[in-house]
Parts: structure tokens; C-alpha cells; sequence
């Protein structure tokens, strides 16, 4: 353990468990260890009480965020956590297992929201929730990460592109066909409301807004900071 740690290892990996949420999540090397920053993502959806609403969390990792929403919520929603990366999936369900939730979540390998859009099983809906901590930082931060992160968390977990957004941009167009699609369901009497919740890198604020305005231009952002004052999450609601 000690030359574990001396090689930069970082404890999480060492000990293979992670607290978030008041929750313990075993961890991997193929899985980001889930950071407090993140609780803030829980804490804004938890605050709303959503009912009888589809829950997605794209990008779950360790499955720390829908697991907790799940513990935290009493209600009859439908959750999926979604993730591109089997090895990180396998992890997520032994999680779900272990909080005695693997009946409640399903747990699914898609890159974003391919899977949702090719797949029936979330039309018709009247309330979505998508939550996202996908990975977001640009090249030039990425190169400035500690040795710990660099060299033992997964890379496809971390680096979102050159300026940090690729994975938000693709998946922006992705909810908005999705939100196109419930239009023409009968079915969808509350007209299919999609809200997001989105965790960001702080510099990026300027940036999001731009191309957030862009693709969803009737809706009101809603930019939170975390404990450290640093913009951390948007909110907005299609
Ligand atoms: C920043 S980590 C977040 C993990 C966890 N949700 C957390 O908060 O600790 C990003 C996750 O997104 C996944 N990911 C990366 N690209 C993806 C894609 N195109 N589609 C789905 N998941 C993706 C990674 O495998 C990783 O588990």
C-alpha cells in the first residue's frame, strides 16, 4: 500500500472504496473516484422531489450519483445509469448491489444517450431528468493535472476534447431530439419535460451559456457554484 502510494497512487484506488454522499462506492482504476464537488448534482435534483419521473445519469461511473439519488428519493421513478465503458458499468451494478438496489436501477452500456434514442423504453415520458458529470476538461488543464490523476484515473473519464465540451455539445443535440420525439406522443400529456443538470468546469460558464442559448434558447440557466465558490453545475429545464 505504502508503494502504491509513493508511485502516486491514490488512496481511493489503494483501499478500492470511496465515500460520496454519505454512501460508500467500491472504486477502480476504471472508474473516476467520485469527487465532493459532485454532491452538488445530487443535492439540487434531491431538493426537488421529483415523482413518477425517468431519471437517467449519463456517464454513471461508479454509479455515485444515480445510486444516491435513488437512496435519497422516495418515490416511483424509473433509473438507468449509463455509461460507455463496460468495466466502469460492472462496478456500478456491484455498487447498486451492494446498497441493495440492483432491482431499482438498470444499469446500461451506451455511448451518452444512443441507446435512449434508438430504444423505446423511455417513450412515452412526462417528466425526464438527465444528469451528467461527463468528462470535461480541456487539453490545456488535463496537461496540468496532478501526477495521481494523470496516471491512474481513466483518461476517457477526464478529457472532454480541446476546450473540455465535446461529450456536452454531442449530448445537447442528443436531449433535444429526444425532447422532439415526445411532441408527437399522445401520450406525453405534460408535453415531455426534459430537465438537465449538468456538472461543468468552472471557465467553461462563458462558453456553455453561448452554446447552451444556441441549442435550447427559451430556457432560463440556472449556473450554481460549489463549496469552493467556482461554477460547477447548470440546471435548465426544455
Ligand atoms: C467524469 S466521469 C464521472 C463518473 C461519475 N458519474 C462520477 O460523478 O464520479 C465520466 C464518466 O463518463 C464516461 N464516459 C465518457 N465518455 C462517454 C460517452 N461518450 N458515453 C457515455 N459515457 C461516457 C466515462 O467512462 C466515465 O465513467
Amino acid at each position: 500500500m505504502i508503494a502504491g502510494r509513493l508511485k502516486n497512487e491514490p488512496l481511493a484506488y489503494i483501499l478500492s472504496h470511496q465515500g460520496f454522499y454519505g454512501l460508500d462506492f467500491k472504486v477502480s482504476r476504471h472508474t473516476l473516484i467520485p469527487r465532493p464537488e459532485t454532491e452538488l448534482l445530487v443535492e439540487e435534483i434531491v431538493k426537488t422531489k421529483p415523482k413518477n419521473s425517468i431519471i437517467i445519469d449519463v456517464g454513471t461511473g461508479s454509479g455515485n450519483i444515480i445510486i444516491s439519488l435513488c437512496k435519497s428519493i422516495e418515490n416511483k421513478n424509473t433509473y438507468y445509469g449509463a455509461d460507455i465503458s463496460p468495466k466502469a458499468l460492472q462496478i456500478a451494478k456491484y455498487n447498486a448491489k451492494r446498497h441493495k438496489l440492483n432491482s431499482k436501477i438498470k444499469f446500461i452500456k451506451s455511448d451518452l444517450l444512443n441507446y435512449f434514442l434508438n430504444n423505446l423504453t423511455i417513450k412515452p415520458f412526462n417528466n425526464l431528468i438527465i444528469v451528467a458529470n461527463l468528462p470535461y476538461l480541456s487539453e490545456k488543464i488535463y496537461n496540468c493535472v496532478s501526477k495521481d490523476i494523470k496516471k491512474y484515473e481513466p483518461k476517457i473519464a477526464l478529457l472532454g476534447g480541446y476546450n473540455g465540451l465535446d461529450c456536452y455539445k454531442k449530448l445537447f443535440k442528443q436531449i433535444k431530439i429526444i425532447k422532439k420525439s415526445c411532441y408527437v406522443l399522445p401520450a406525453s400529456p405534460a408535453g415531455g419535460r426534459v430537465t438537465c443538470y449538468v456538472e461543468i468546469s468552472p471557465e467553461q460558464k462563458p462558453k456553455l451559456e453561448k452554446i447552451l442559448k444556441k441549442y435550447f434558447p427559451k430556457s432560463r440557466l440556472k449556473f450554481q457554484k460549489d463549496l469552493a465558490k467556482k461554477w460547477r453545475v447548470v440546471e435548465f429545464s426544455i
